[in-house]
């Protein structure tokens, strides 16, 4: 028996890592809509919990209260154009609240902790179901450990540097405060999981590429991972 013609392009599947303000968010979303993907932003996921966390006056160390609270909180993915979003009890926080100063001093913390990263780690590969449901061709996920950890067979595992001067500039312009060089020292010294270059991975250094330059680089790299189907 000769297998059924394949008549779909395959699912694709596409890992980012990276540092704080490497320029992960934005290649990722160009490339989602460049390729219909669905566009994953697992830094987001770590920052609604550890909002949902902080609301609850939950700190990062009190490992009793995370093993209770953690299993409890069950989030679900809406999609919002191309991006997902993680809702906890039907609410996705607002993006401004995702990127604040409370957000962006307690989440390496609570990253770092293994109970809060296993939490998410069914979470995450559960996107590529998602992505399906809603027809799209693959996913685009961005964050720290996609290509080490959670999709280590991922089509392409890209790793983003950019000097630390030209990231802060790249926030400052975002008007965002954030402090990229300590939060990196956590995301990389952190025993679980830690921000690394996957092997096999394509590493770029963007400091001095535009937007525009990573992304024609990293399409053709995809256009050659998954060629359109014999006719
Ligand atoms: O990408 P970001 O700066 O929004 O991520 C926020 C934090 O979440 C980051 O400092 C470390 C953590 N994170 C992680 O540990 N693993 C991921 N896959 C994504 C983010």
């Amino acid at each position: 028996m000769h297998p059924p013609f394949i008549t779909h392009p395959p699912f694709l599947i596409i890992a980012i890592d990276g540092g704080a303000a490497s320029g992960k968010s934005s290649t990722a979303r160009a490339l989602s809509e460049r390729f219909n993907l669905l566009h994953v932003d697992t830094g987001s996921f770590y920052r609604a919990i550890t909002a949902e966390l902080v609301r609850r006056g939950i700190a990062p160390e009190d490992l009793d209260a995370l093993r209770a609270t953690l299993p409890a909180l069950a989030p679900g993915t809406r999609v919002e154009g191309r991006a997902a979003r993680m809702e906890i009890a039907g609410r996705a926080p607002a993006p401004a609240e995702l990127r604040g100063p409370a957000v962006n001093a307690a989440v390496s913390h609570f990253a770092a902790v293994p109970e809060v990263r296993a939490a998410l780690l069914a979470y995450q590969r559960g996107q590529a179901g998602v992505a399906r449901a809603h027809g799209f061709r693959g996913l685009v996920m961005e964050g720290r450990d996609i290509g080490t950890v959670i999709f280590p067979d991922a089509d392409l595992r890209v790793f983003l540097h950019a000097d630390p001067e030209e990231r802060a500039r790249r926030r400052a312009l975002e008007g965002q405060q954030d402090s990229i060089a300590e939060r990196d020292r956590l995301d990389t010294r952190r025993k679980t999981a830690p921000l690394a270059i996957p092997p096999g991975a394509t590493a770029i250094d963007s400091t001095h590429l535009t937007l525009a330059q990573v992304v024609e680089h990293l399409s053709a790299l995809v256009a050659a991972t998954s060629p359109p189907p014999a006719a």
